[in-house]
């Protein structure tokens, strides 16, 4: 099994970034937590961070063939980008949406997700905890 996690804008800031709501552990720290979440459960995994749509947009697509499953964080991106939310639909992979925050207890304008619309689930509010629950739901998918 092969995941792709890929996280969006800012997210490289984890640690110096709004720590009260996002944290105080780094980006690293989160690639960490991630790759050992995968070797544990024997899932072989590629982390891609960008701050750049396009560049996610063009990563969705390579996984095409390639990655059984995506865990996407998209970051700002969740709330106005239907470039991501069409590339996940073009590829058909079974992809798990994931925020660190709870983005329905912030602004408005935090509450809708294109992503959402294909992903076959949203964790949000569990910190790098998340990532683990999006992982073996995805594996769990997967193994049925
Ligand atoms: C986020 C929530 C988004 O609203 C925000 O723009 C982010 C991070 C989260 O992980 O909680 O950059 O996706």
């Amino acid at each position: 099994m092969k995941f792709l996690i890929i996280n969006g804008p800012n997210l490289n800031l984890l640690g110096l970034r709004e720590p009260d709501i996002y944290g105080s552990q780094n980006y690293e720290a989160l690639c960490r937590f991630v790759g050992e979440v995968c070797e544990r459960e024997g899932i072989e995994y590629k982390l891609f961070q960008s701050n750049h749509e396009g560049a996610i947009v063009d990563e969705i697509q390579a996984a095409y063939g390639v990655f059984d499953a995506i865990v996407i964080n998209p970051a700002a991106y969740t709330h106005t980008s239907v470039a991501i939310l069409d590339a996940l639909k073009a590829v058909a992979i079974p992809t798990a949406e994931v925020h660190l925050s709870d983005v329905n207890r912030r602004e408005e304008f935090r509450r809708h997700s294109y992503v959402s619309l294909v992903a076959k689930k949203t964790v949000c509010g569990k910190g790098f905890e998340g990532y683990k629950e999006a992982i073996l739901f995805l594996k769990d998918c997967l193994s049925k």
